[in-house]
């Protein structure tokens, strides 16, 4: 299997953040190309919408706007949106902006996480904190969220306003929410699924709903595919937090081991401690409180969960929320955007960044 080389992501948004081929053994997977080429055209208009709408009158805003923006990204939340839109009825131009909207709201969700988290690297280029500051890029991640909502604005539809302001207190309510849990290694399995519900699976879901509700759908169709995204979200974050460990800062774009570092406890580690020897928890508790890998070194934690299979067990989580979500889109009848959505499962459980 080739995986693509991480150069191309930052030329190309929406590009090559996937292994060459997808190996789910369901009927028919459609290939990462293929899923890309049916919303390629329509995610040109959603990056054409993203420039237009990121210009700000004050200089530094529009430029981290850009930044960002041309420093790649999988786009899987636009892709949402568009291939919800499609297998419903049609993309509109709602929708176009529907899916600029979803993608600000990330951008700023990911200044304001990079800022919190102190990152200093973000899609494989130092993070906008680290290029403008933290009180520039507070404001700039404020000014993305009200450009997003003012976008939104524009369809005066109620429905749209409410999803979007929910979601958006889920996800700052959750990034509290893992503030407090700093520095714990007694975080349990339940408190880490509410926080990755809350600042991962609730924009999915969102972004499905949007495409949903943007292409015509009914409420019940809306909801149904809000349940698909929100099972594709838990997977997404919980393999994002294995390749936290597994994967390479060049693969990644993001450095290795930050959420152990920044005082972390995600699942891996929660089933690892789950029964581990004292000696083992000590082990997991000095990186905890140094803030660093100096005195037990970031193998020593990866030799851990390795033995106690903490990675094969959080992929396996990943993998039932993925079939989860490929037996509701089964639910739909069979089209080129049905099995897009179902072959999108296994890109996400199979991604290398
Ligand atoms: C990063 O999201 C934040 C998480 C939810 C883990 P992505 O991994 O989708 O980030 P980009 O947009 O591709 O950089
Ligand atoms: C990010 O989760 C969720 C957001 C809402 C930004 P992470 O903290 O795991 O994201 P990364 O690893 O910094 O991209
Ligand atoms: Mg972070
Ligand atoms: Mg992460």
């Amino acid at each position: 299997m080739r995986i693509c080389a991480s150069p191309q992501r930052r030329t190309s948004a929406g590009c090559c953040w996937y292994t060459e081929e997808s190996h789910g053994n369901h009927r028919q997977a459609l290939t990462a190309h293929e899923i890309l080429d049916l919303v390629k055209h329509d995610l040109d208009r959603v990056e054409r919408e993203i420039t237009l709408e990121s210009v700000a009158s004050v200089d530094v805003v529009t430029a981290i706007g850009r930044y960002l923006q041309a420093g790649g990204g999988k786009r899987l939340r636009p892709i949402l949106v568009l291939l919800a839109s499609k297998l419903v009825g049609a993309v509109t131009d709602a929708s176009i902006r529907m899916a600029a909207v979803v993608e600000m709201i990330h951008t700023a969700t990911l200044v304001h996480d990079d800022v919190i988290d102190i990152a200093k690297t973000r899609r494989g280029r130092p993070s906008s904190n680290a290029m403008w500051g933290n009180h520039t890029c507070v404001l700039a991640g404020d000014w993305l969220y009200m450009q997003a909502f003012q976008i939104a604005l524009r369809e005066r539809n109620f429905r749209v306003l409410d999803l979007l302001i929910a979601l958006t207190q889920l996800m700052v309510e959750g990034e509290l929410l893992q503030l407090e849990s700093i520095g714990k290694i007694g975080v349990t399995e339940a408190d880490y699924m509410e926080l990755v519900d809350r600042k991962t699976a609730s924009l999915f879901s969102a972004c499905a709903r949007l495409g949903a509700m943007m292409g015509g759908a009914d409420e019940a169709t809306e909801t149904r595919l809000g349940e698909f995204a929100w099972n594709l979200g838990i997977a997404f974050q919980l393999v994002d937090d294995v390749l936290d460990f597994t994967s390479h800062e060049k693969v990644l774009g993001k450095p290795v081991g930050s959420d152990l570092r920044e005082g972390k406890i995600t699942l891996p580690l929660i089933y690892v401690l789950e029964s581990a020897q004292p000696g083992e928890r000590e082990l997991v508790d000095s990186v905890l409180k140094d803030g660093n890998y100096d005195r037990v070194p970031f193998s020593e934690i990866l030799a851990l969960i390795e033995q106690q299979r903490g990675f094969e067990r959080v992929r396996q989580r990943a993998l039932d929320f993925t079939e989860k979500a490929r037996s509701i889109i089964s639910e739909f009848p069979d089209s080129a955007y049905q099995r897009a959505l179902a072959a999108l499962t296994d890109l996400v459980t199979d991604r290398d960044h």
